[in-house]
């Protein structure tokens, strides 16, 4: 049986994009276990109505639940967007962090003109939660939201410094760089992939990567809670994901940065 604190972190996206939290986790809690749930059966969430995604998020977190993880970690802006409250009463008391909430705190540490923009899926842009969570903190901020789409299969595709690509999020970046932001959230698990040619098409403006900030406040959160793994040993990560499609292995080794050794399938719905 292990003792709370060994007990693994539960991330959880619509596919295989969660996976840039997950790095980002490993880089700056190394000694934390970790079980990752990608829903590649059911992905894209990005399009889906509120409704389905609450539905399809439950049953992701009482499958984490199993696990006996920890702390929960929402790596899907989707997800965050519209289920956050839903999985925090599911989770009962336990720590809850999610891309939302910190992606719009640092936004808020960077903006020095008070003009942020954000980008993201459309079922994100329409819940406005990032602005929502902007305005909570500072209801001065001006927050444009752009969704884009295009960019998620673009990043899927591996066209990260792509002539398409570039095109795509200048077309995208024009009217938010036209109302003069000094910041732009990027909010979608793909986009840090995208982090070197953003900031050329958007020069001078401070990008905010979610899965780092993210990362940042589940240091935090599990440092209140007295829940950090100080144990030494080898970390222990297990993916898991409803559907093991062409070249997943392929992508998730790209988001993730080295490769996957324990992948495994489980069906939930
Ligand atoms: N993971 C989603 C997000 O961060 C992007 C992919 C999807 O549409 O499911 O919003």
């Amino acid at each position: 049986m292990k003792s709370n604190k060994q007990r693994p972190i539960g991330v959880f996206d619509s596919g295989v994009g969660g996976l840039t939290n997950v790095r980002a986790l490993m880089e700056r809690l190394p000694m934390e276990n970790i079980v990752y749930f990608g829903d590649t059966a059911r992905v894209p969430y990005g399009t889906k109505s509120r409704a389905t995604i609450e539905n399809f998020a439950m049953q992701i977190v009482d499958f984490l639940l199993e696990q006996e993880v920890k702390a929960l970690v929402i790596a899907c802006n989707t997800i965050a967007a519209v289920a956050g409250q839903k999985i925090r009463q599911q989770a009962g008391g336990m720590p809850v962090l999610d891309v939302i909430s910190a992606g719009a705190q640092a936004a808020l540490a960077a903006t020095r003109n008070n003009r942020i923009g954000v980008i993201a899926t459309n079922t994100t842009v329409n819940s406005n939660a990032y602005a929502r969570a902007i305005h909570a903190s500072n209801s001065e901020a001006l927050v444009r939201t752009q969704a884009t789409p295009l960019l998620v299969p673009l990043v899927e595709e591996g066209w990260l410094d792509h002539e398409v690509t570039r095109l795509t999020a200048r077309e995208y970046l024009k009217p938010l760089l036209a109302d003069n932001i000094d910041t732009l959230v990027l909010g979608c698990t793909h986009y840090p992939l995208l982090k070197p040619l953003i900031s050329r098409e958007a020069s001078g403006v401070v990008l905010v990567d979610s899965a780092i900030t993210t990362a940042e406040s589940v240091a935090k959160a599990l440092a209140e809670a007295d829940l950090l793994n100080e144990g030494g040993g080898v970390p222990d990560y297990r993916f898991y994901v409803s559907d093991i499609p062409l070249r997943f292995r392929t992508i998730g080794e790209r988001f993730l940065g080295r490769s996957m050794d324990q992948i495994e399938m489980v069906n939930l719905g």
